[in-house]
């Protein structure tokens, strides 16, 4: 009793801090919006169906390493929505999100001691799993469609990593997006200094014309990762990775390797499948896709002058500020006007000063009211310091 009025005392306190303290609408992270109307009663009727054509305990009674044939069966369907032929199911690993297959991939061909190549400005989860494992890191200059060719080129050359971190569209923070030619020569370099290629795609799924991934240019080099939350859900947890062949597929992810954390919870890989056998997973990306331009839409709106590199299908906005607008300052004047916005200083991995520019995301914001606020008080801080 006496522990139950303490639980209400501090919740009655939390619901006054609720009420007296301004709302912060945080744009530092870059999910998709939530579709509520679509995504609800499409997951409830997935989650049912799993339950009723699968028994439990075949579903979990024992460790999954690569996935259920049906579900690695469903992830070759899936993974046609960015290349080319559909990979033999034997090639597909199901990983519990894109983190995990990092992990796996960054421990087993980079290794502890050995060199990884990225972006000078890149996913910053790299740098933590680096420090984990104990991988060194060298960064690429890119310009504005991404790794330069001959930057990348010197960077095989001189010290030669083992594998290139690479996140050829709609790159974080960036936006950039990689030409057909500019693949090729990626490849091309990769293939040359025999540099394998750890491709990210993953917010490949909502602009619905690119050029095929760089797996598709060079898959006998390739570990391409096409993970689903950016673009169904980031608590689903899945990734279809495809490997460059079945053997270094199952060399790599067996028993053997004495861990099992990068399995997928089989149930979130059966409701995925439901979802990508049925029209579930087209239904939620098409809407994920409106509410997205919807709200870029809304941020051209409001930020009509101001220099950002943006795409209608992205997440996020990179904006390139002035001299004149150090990006420490402008995130600390939107934050005390209630916005979190990201500067560059978490993606950089190049060498000297990172640019002067921030990063927000469009799908964080409850609501496009919200981000209209949010996005109202960003310009308000260009007119007040610019
Ligand atoms: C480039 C990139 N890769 C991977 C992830 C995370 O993927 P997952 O949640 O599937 O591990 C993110 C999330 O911000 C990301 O920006």
């Amino acid at each position: 009793m006496a522990s139950n009025m303490t639980g209400t005392a501090s919740l009655q306190g939390q619901d006054e801090r609720a009420l007296t303290a301004p709302a912060t609408i945080n744009l530092s992270g870059n999910l998709p919006p939530k579709i509520p109307h679509v995504f609800d009663d499409l997951y409830r009727s997935a989650v049912t169906a799993v339950i009723a054509e699968r028994a439990p305990s075949g579903l979990i009674a024992a460790h999954s390493f690569r996935g259920a044939p049906r579900d690695r069966e469903a992830g070759t369907k899936f993974l046609t929505r960015r290349l080319p032929e559909p990979p033999s199911a034997d090639r597909v690993v199901i990983t519990s999100g894109t983190q995990a297959a990092l992990t796996m991939l960054m421990t087993g061909l980079v290794k502890p001691g050995g060199l990884l190549a990225v972006e000078e400005l890149s996913y910053p989860t790299i740098r933590q799993f680096a420090s984990m494992l104990g991988i060194r890191l060298c960064s690429v200059t890119m310009d504005g469609e991404g790794a330069l060719p001959e930057a990348y080129e010197s960077v095989c050359r001189l010290h030669r990593p083992a594998a290139f971190y690479v996140l050829p569209t709609l790159h974080n923070p960036t936006t950039a997006t990689m030409s057909l030619p500019r693949r090729q020569a990626i490849a091309d370099i990769s293939r040359k200094h025999d540099v394998k290629i750890i491709e990210d795609d993953i917010y490949s799924l909502l602009p619905r014309d690119l050029p095929p991934p760089l797996a598709a240019l060079a898959p006998d080099i390739s570990w391409y990762i096409l993970g689903t939350a950016k673009s169904i859900a980031p608590g689903l947890k899945v990734a279809y990775l495809v490997a460059p062949n079945a053997s270094e597929a199952e060399s790599r992810f067996w028993p053997g390797v004495r861990a099992t954390y990068w399995n997928c919870a089989p149930i979130n890989a059966a409701v995925a499948t439901v979802l990508i056998e049925g029209s579930g997973a087209d239904q939620i990306i098409d809407e994920v896709r409106l509410e997205t331009r919807a709200r870029q839409r809304l941020v051209s709106e409001y930020l009509p002058d101001i220099a950002k590199r943006a795409s209608p299908d992205g997440l996020h906005v990179w904006l390139e500020l002035p001299s004149s607008l150090p990006r420490a300052e402008f995130a600390a004047r939107t934050r005390a006007s209630g916005v979190e916005i990201g500067t560059s200083d978490t993606f950089f991995f190049g060498q000297g000063e990172p640019p002067n520019a921030l990063r927000f995301g469009t799908g964080t914001a409850a609501s496009r009211k919200d981000l209209e606020q949010a996005l109202g008080a960003i310009a308000r801080t260009y007119k007040v310091i610019g």
